[in-house]
């Protein structure tokens, strides 16, 4: 039942984002709320956040603002894809070159119980030493997650002792005003990515 809603749910915002060519060819718009974009059908992705850093240093949207926020939201003991979109973001970093110096790419845990900034720290540094791991309070966390209409859940697979987190799984880019400028799968290439990122960084 849930997981029915859940599939729902992401079919809706994905329909939505589609039909406005949002993904290729989304700008700011005049209509902003909270910071964030708003999308017709009033759907607002982004917005302000309030976490800390893997150095344990509280930080904001505030704190990034000037600079590309290229935002995943995942956790550690992911099994599967926050390890593949890490290695995604870590490989894009390294072929825009200099360019990467404009960004912030980082990775918000929706697991704060397990995810120290310690654990962290550690984690995202496996990938590339520029990607920034934030967590928080689980009051926090969710209301990062609500801005950028992050899904996710905790869920104990049968014989198992330990739980996983399921969550929603794109990437945002934010531009240097901290607005969503757009958003990219699941899957992407680095190279795809790539290709993005210097698209939206010299085109505006
Ligand atoms: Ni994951």
């Amino acid at each position: 039942m849930l997981r029915g809603i859940r599939w729902v749910s992401y079919g809706l915002i994905v329909l939505v984002l589609l039909g406005t060519g949002f993904y290729f060819e989304t700008r700011p718009t005049p209509s902003q709320a909270n910071g964030g974009v708003s999308l017709p059908g009033g759907i607002t992705v982004g917005g302000p956040f309030s976490l800390v850093d893997d150095t344990g240093k509280p930080v904001t949207d505030a704190t990034y603002h000037g600079r590309w926020m290229l935002v995943y939201f995942g956790y550690t003991f992911c099994p599967d894809v926050c390890p593949t979109e890490l290695q995604t973001i870590a490989g894009a970093l390294d072929k825009i070159g200099p360019l990467a110096k404009n960004v912030a790419p980082l990775f918000i845990t929706v697991d704060p119980e397990r995810d120290t900034q310690t654990v962290l720290a550690q984690y995202v540094k496996l990938f590339d030493d520029r990607i920034v791991g934030l967590t928080g309070t689980p009051a926090q966390i969710a209301a990062a997650a609500k801005a950028y209409r992050v899904y996710y859940a905790k869920t104990t697979p049968k014989d198992s002792s330990t739980y996983l987190m399921d969550h929603s799984s794109f990437m945002y880019l934010m531009g240097p005003d901290g607005r969503l400028r757009t958003l990219f799968p699941q899957g992407l290439s680095a190279d795809k990515l790539a290709d993005a990122l210097r698209t939206q960084m010299t085109t505006s």
